[in-house]
């Protein structure tokens, strides 16, 4: 099984951004951790990050002809203004699920609608940067099931 994790714009500070909202662990810590994840699970794990909202579309457009399985997605301050990520989203047609290290619906009301949540096979919100590995189980676990029972 493949999984794609996207990170979207800033996500390349964290440890250094805002760490009372975004806590202090790094993004090359998280991406060890998910590789370390992944390896356990049997998933092969691409993280890729991006400040640029057509570079995030273009991830997004090849993921199909690279055969990966699911993306996990967290477009930042684009979940609540990419129509384009969106859009891309949906035509790739993989499952894809949504993370957010802080808890969206807590914070400013602009943070509380995500362009993307109703097309997500499943979102994470407010378990600060743990909810990457959270995600990676449960879209492991998730797809298993998909697959061996054809349900949801
Ligand atoms: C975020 C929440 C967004 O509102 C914000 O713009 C981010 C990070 C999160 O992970 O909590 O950059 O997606």
């Amino acid at each position: 099984m493949k999984v794609l994790v996207i990170q979207g714009p800033n996500l390349n500070l964290l440890g250094k951004r805002e760490e009372e909202v975004y806590g202090g662990v790094t993004l090359e810590e998280i991406n060890s951790e998910l590789a370390e994840v992944g390896k356990q699970l049997g998933v092969e794990v691409r993280s890729f990050q991006s400040n640029h909202e057509g570079e995030i579309v273009d991830e997004i457009q090849r993921a199909p002809a690279e055969d990966y399985n699911a993306i996990i997605i967290n477009p930042a301050a684009y979940t609540h203004t990419s129509i384009a990520i969106r859009d891309a989203l949906l035509a790739v047609k993989l499952p894809y699920y949504e993370v957010h290290i802080s808890n969206i619906f807590a914070r400013e009301e602009f943070r509380h609608r995500s362009l993307i949540s109703d097309g997500a096979s499943g979102i994470v919100t407010g378990f600060g940067t743990v909810g990457y590995m959270l995600a990676l189980k449960g879209v492991s676990r998730h797809l298993d099931i998909i697959k061996k029972e054809g349900g949801k």
